[in-house]
């Protein structure tokens, strides 16, 4: 059974009161509820874990032995942490990207993730549905 990593990034426990205009009223245990479901269809493992400081997001993603894939939003910290990107980079798992919103229609300083780079793809704007496609695309990409 392959297993697979959800990392949260910051403010992401504040979903379903925090900008509900952007991020819409489902909280993150909500979100957690349709991926495990989803993963349990597809006989997918999911450890899902929630970190606001970007040392325990690299930390989380060093400790990636266990995985053979990792979704992750790394919310604010998309748009300048070198950091975490470097971290992405130097693990050689297939790494998905996703954002609930369209980073790529907001403000400016969302549009550009330095994070995504280093990943094999990103997902964003469609809401927890990004989650959901992040999953299929790590299994499709597993089986390749
Ligand atoms: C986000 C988009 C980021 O710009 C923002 O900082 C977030 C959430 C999203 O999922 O749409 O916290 O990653």
């Amino acid at each position: 059974m392959e297993r697979y990593l959800v990392i949260h990034g910051p403010n992401l426990n504040l979903l379903g009161t925090r900008e509900t205009e952007v991020y819409g009223k489902m909280t993150l245990k909500d979100i957690n509820e349709k991926l495990l479901k989803e993963a349990e269809k597809n006989n997918i493992e999911l450890d899902i874990l929630q970190s606001n400081s970007e040392g325990n997001i690299i930390d989380l993603l060093h400790e990636h032995e266990k995985f053979q894939g990792i979704i992750i939003n790394p919310a604010a910290y998309s748009h300048y942490s070198i950091a975490i990107h470097d971290a992405i980079r130097s693990i050689d798992i297939p790494i998905v990207e996703v954002h609930l919103s369209n980073i790529h229609a907001r403000e400016d300083f969302r549009k550009k993730s330095v994070t995504a780079a280093a990943c094999i793809g990103q997902i964003s704007g469609f809401g927890y549905y990004s989650y959901i496609l992040a999953l299929y695309a790590l299994i499709n990409k597993n089986k390749l």
